[in-house]
């Protein structure tokens, strides 16, 4: 699929917000556009040091900022925006083949990323020449059967 920074949206988790403390519930499917089968989380990120650099030729994402801060730089291939997520109640849907970095966290900063797949280095490029051959030659992406 084409995606484009169009596909790339900010979406609003439901947040029950008590005296006690805030609770924010996010259901496969429902809030987001996939079902999930992963949950990792990147924290201990040393101030300066940079996340992602890279694309997914498949895998779907949901980022939340669910402790401090920290920027996205998305890139289709064509243009570029970057996203600051600093609240636990917003999640960014990345879809597939838009080359993502994080950037810019808060010390203490912890990115949770709920995924539509199960780990595979095989779903990576982290060739930046080659996201662009794929995202702009037009033709099948390596990796992808054309029969
Ligand atoms: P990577 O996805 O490159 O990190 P970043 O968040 O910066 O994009 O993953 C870093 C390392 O962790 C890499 O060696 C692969 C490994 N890894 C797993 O083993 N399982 C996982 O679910 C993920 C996301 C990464």
């Amino acid at each position: 699929m084409k995606t484009t920074l169009d596909d790339c949206r900010v979406i609003e988790l439901p947040r029950i917000w008590e005296r006690r403390g805030s609770l924010t519930p996010i259901t496969g499917g429902d809030q987001v556009p996939f079902e999930i089968q992963r949950v990792y989380y990147l924290y201990d990120v040393p101030g300066g040091e940079n996340r992602g650099g890279h694309a997914h030729r498949a895998l779907q994402q949901l980022l939340v900022s669910i402790m401090g801060a920290f920027d996205v730089v998305l890139d289709d291939g064509g243009n570029k925006k970057t996203v600051r997520l600093q609240r636990a109640y917003y999640g960014l849907f990345v879809p597939t083949m838009i080359w993502r970095e994080l950037v810019n966290f808060s010390s203490g900063g912890i990115c949770l990323v709920l995924a539509s797949a199960l780990y595979d280095e095989a779903d990576y490029i982290r060739d930046y020449d080659q996201f662009l051959r794929c995202k702009n030659g037009g033709g099948a992406e390596p990796g992808t059967y054309t029969g």
